[in-house]
């Protein structure tokens, strides 16, 4: 049996805010995309992908700020095939202490019409943009992107242009979702044997989800001799998504008897970072999500529990608090202090300031006001909760619904915008249509509703409900997130979250160059 120290070190690099962030309605804000890095970089993730730097204003305001405070990670930007492209990503990622250029080009037959390129005229390309990048940067990455559909002759020969340029990580993605472990692992294999410099230079995986493998062709891929993984937080990513790092992560952790790798990720913080992206992007996780659904460590049926309560191992093959899951049990109640509070956080993974906690205890008060029984899940909500930041335009004041059996429902609302309050009387086709209805007489606008989704946070009839709301304008995305046990209330607030969002973004981002579409 081998020990620790001898296995084999696999590399994890995370692109939720490259990859993840790219797909439609995930968009983040900037400060909101800082929090993300540094909690990756606290997690232990090796290579942060911080976004793409050409792709707009922000994006590079982004990039360049992660950069800025990361403290272990590398920071990696990501740049198209062009000289263009790859001095913008160094401006960004230049600030670092441990700066990565990833640059890319599609080698397949389907993508090398796109800039309609023949097979020489390409790797012309890629010798000339790995030289250019690996002389701004010690550290360049190159994919060739749609690697599972290229001709294997084609591919071994423009990956060793790219080592002989100066590529240090060659990453063979999976762009469509369409290999499978084993061709996944061969592909590694080919590869290392047939390219020369292949032993100098480590090899990465990037696998899409379309067909629910991504996860096992990665771990296939890493069994082949791949030493890095890139994935995103929650899978999230176009489509069906990225490999998961929560899923690859466990299971190196987990089934380290028959997969020797090791990374270096906390595991302990995972539930944390994915409640957290969650939030972030309006994307909520599937409640039997391996690793972090919200069912993936519940028992229900009577076999179960029953067995759990002899031996958890009967049922599980990974203790929860090995995710950082702490037990949903009955933690509060109106007589709770503060102290009690900040403990129960702290436990959950939230380190608090004196008066971020002296607010969230005033919520929490009136949480327990209506509420008799207060759970962790309570308080997850509670901190996800999205205050109003002193930029917001709109504060929601009140609401008053009238609904029943005979419509139309009614909202009279009151607003404080820019300051002034204002109200109004409106109708709709149910409660939430009439509330709705009442923001936009009140601040019009011409945003599309594209998402309204609605949770239980808890059992019960008195459970909140967590309300997510995106907003599409433009071609500029704004999400809102809100708890309440009033579902309505719950639904107006996010509303009003999405739509201060997206006022926000019209002022800040100005996207110069559509290039979101590389996966
Ligand atoms: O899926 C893909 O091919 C990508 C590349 C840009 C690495 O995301
Ligand atoms: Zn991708």
């Amino acid at each position: 049996m081998t020990n620790a120290s001898e296995q084999d070190r696999v590399l994890i690099f995370d692109t939720t805010l490259r990859d993840g962030e790219q797909s439609p309605g995930a968009t983040m804000t900037h400060d909101e995309k800082l929090e993300i890095a540094s909690l990756l970089d606290e997690m232990g993730v090796d290579i942060i992908e911080a976004g793409f730097p050409i792709a707009s204003e922000g994006d590079f305001e982004a990039v360049r700020d992660i950069a800025i405070n990361a403290r272990n990670s590398v920071i990696c930007g990501l740049a198209r095939a062009s000289f263009k492209d790859i001095d913008r990503c160094w401006e960004a990622v230049k600030h670092a202490a441990k700066p990565r250029i990833h640059t890319f080009i599609g080698t397949s037959p389907l993508h090398r019409a796109i800039p309609n390129l023949d097979m020489d005229e390409m790797a012309d390309l890629i010798d000339r943009t790995v030289s250019h990048a690996r002389n701004l940067c010690d550290n360049v990455q190159w994919s060739p992107m749609d690697a599972t559909r290229t001709e294997h002759d084609y591919l071994c020969r423009v990956v060793e242009i790219a080592i002989k340029a100066g590529a240090t990580t060659i990453n063979i993605p999976d762009t469509v979702g369409y290999t499978a472990p084993r061709e996944s692992a061969d592909l590694i294999r080919m590869l290392t044997e047939r390219v020369p410099g292949a032993d100098t230079i480590v090899f990465s995986t990037h696998c899409h989800n379309d067909l629910g493998m991504a996860t096992a062709n990665s771990l296939a891929a890493v069994e082949a001799g791949a030493r890095q993984i890139e994935c995103t937080i929650n899978g999230l990513g176009e489509r069906a998504g990225n490999t998961a790092l929560e899923e690859v992560v466990m299971a190196l952790k987990v089934r380290n008897d028959i997969m020797p790798f090791q990374t270096r990720i906390d595991t302990t913080r995972i539930m944390n970072i994915s409640r957290r992206v969650a939030q972030v992007s309006g994307f909520a996780v599937q409640y039997n999500k391996a690793i972090v659904g919200k069912n993936a460590f519940a028992h229900e049926s009577g076999i179960h529990q029953d067995g759990m309560l002899k031996n958890p191992e009967t049922f599980e093959v990974m203790r929860p608090e090995d995710v950082g899951l702490t037990e949903t049990s009955l933690v509060m109640g109106k007589h709770s202090g503060r102290a009690a509070l900040r403990a129960k956080l702290r436990d959950l993974g939230y380190e608090l300031a004196d008066n971020q906690l002296a607010d969230v205890f005033v919520r929490f008060k009136a949480l327990a006001d209506r509420k008799k029984e207060v759970y962790d899940d309570d308080l997850v909500a509670l901190m996800q909760d999205q205050t109003s930041p002193e930029d917001d335009r709109i504060v929601l004041k009140s609401l008053r619904v009238v609904c029943g059996t005979e419509g139309p429902q009614t909202a009279d609302m009151t607003l404080v915008i820019d300051g002034a309050a204002k109200s109004v009387h409106a109708t709709g086709d149910g409660p939430v249509d009439a509330t709705f209805n009442a923001v936009k007489s009140l601040m019009p606008h011409n945003a599309r509703l594209a998402l309204y989704q609605v949770h239980a946070v808890t059992e019960g009839t008195d459970a909140q409900a967590t309300v997510s709301v995106r907003m599409e304008e433009d071609g500029f995305i704004g999400t809102g997130q809100a708890s309440d046990t009033d579902t309505v209330v719950a639904s107006a607030k996010a509303y009003v979250n999405a739509l201060n969002r997206l006022i926000q973004r019209r002022k800040k981002t100005k996207p110069d160059v559509q290039v979101k579409s590389a996966s």
